[in-house]
């Protein structure tokens, strides 16, 4: 596949990454000294190999859900030049987290609404073994999702798939400000969000959960810590999140 990263513009100054190391049981979450990272690959759009402890950068691109496709069918990657993800349309966030960490990013959407770039993101990393989500719905004028759970699953150290694992909008069934799209994702009126005149921060959180095996076939689990921590509410162990992202929840409405 030929592959050239043209960079659209970056979201630097919004995307952030926090990270919670886990031990075996949540009454025991703590943050723990992070070991060396040994992958010297910096761009979301070159192939690598990992190990525990090691970094691994990725993409998120926004962009309107056709622009995913070449020719309207096939989806490629972004790195991949046959997609006119022009600057105008689409932008990027790369993200560099360690793969043995439990992490959470963040978008902060106070200067940039999704809706404005097509609301739809893809997850991607990698040239020759290039790997990309399925486009995920962000928001329109109507609608914003702002919660999401992102899992990338390694082979031998290798990225295979990224995808977004959905809940069934558990995490909002009762709640009448929250809108259930598609019986899979939990959405607030776009109107409410601060970027359109609202009152609430709709900044962006991905949830990461890696699953499969290192290079030396080692496995990740931290997707099965958070299927188990999902009861627990994941944005409740980000302190420092809790009161921007989850607390207004409940003063707002
Ligand atoms: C795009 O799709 C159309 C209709 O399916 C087809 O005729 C055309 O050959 C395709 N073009 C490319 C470049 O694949
Ligand atoms: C987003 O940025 C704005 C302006 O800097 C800040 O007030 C707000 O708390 C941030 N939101 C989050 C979730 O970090
Ligand atoms: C916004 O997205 C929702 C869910 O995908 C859809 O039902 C609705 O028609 C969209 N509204 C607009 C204005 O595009």
């Amino acid at each position: 596949m030929a592959a050239a990263f043209r960079q659209p513009r970056l979201l630097t100054a919004a995307a952030s990454l926090l990270v919670l190391l886990l031990a075996s049981s949540p009454s025991s979450l703590r943050p723990v000294e992070s070991a060396a990272d040994t992958n010297r690959v910096y761009s979301p759009c070159a192939d690598t190999t990992v190990q525990r402890s090691d970094g691994f950068t990725f993409g998120i691109a926004f962009a309107p859900r056709l622009s995913f496709f070449h020719n309207g069918s096939l989806e490629l990657s972004p790195c991949d030049r046959r997609l006119s993800l022009s600057s105008a349309t689409s932008q990027v966030a790369t993200f560099r987290p360690k793969v043995d960490e439990i992490s959470l990013l963040t978008i902060n959407t106070s200067s940039f609404s999704p809706a404005n770039y097509g609301g739809y993101m893809v997850a991607f990393a990698g040239r020759k073994y290039a790997a990309r989500s399925l486009p995920s719905f962000v928001a329109n004028s109507t609608y914003t999702v702002t919660s999401f759970t992102l899992v990338l699953e390694f082979k031998k150290g290798r990225l295979q798939n990224l995808y977004w694992k959905r809940d069934g909008c558990a995490s909002c069934s009762g709640k009448s400000n929250f809108v259930c799209l598609n019986n899979q994702d939990c959405a607030i009126k776009t109107s409410n969000c601060k970027n359109h005149g609202g009152a609430v921060d709709c900044s962006l959180g991905i949830q990461l959960a890696f699953s499969g095996t290192d290079k030396h076939f080692s496995v990740f689990n931290s997707w099965y810590e958070v299927e188990n921590l999902r009861q627990y509410s994941l944005y409740g162990l980000y302190s420092n999140l809790r009161n921007s992202l989850t607390g207004q929840y409940n003063k707002i409405f």
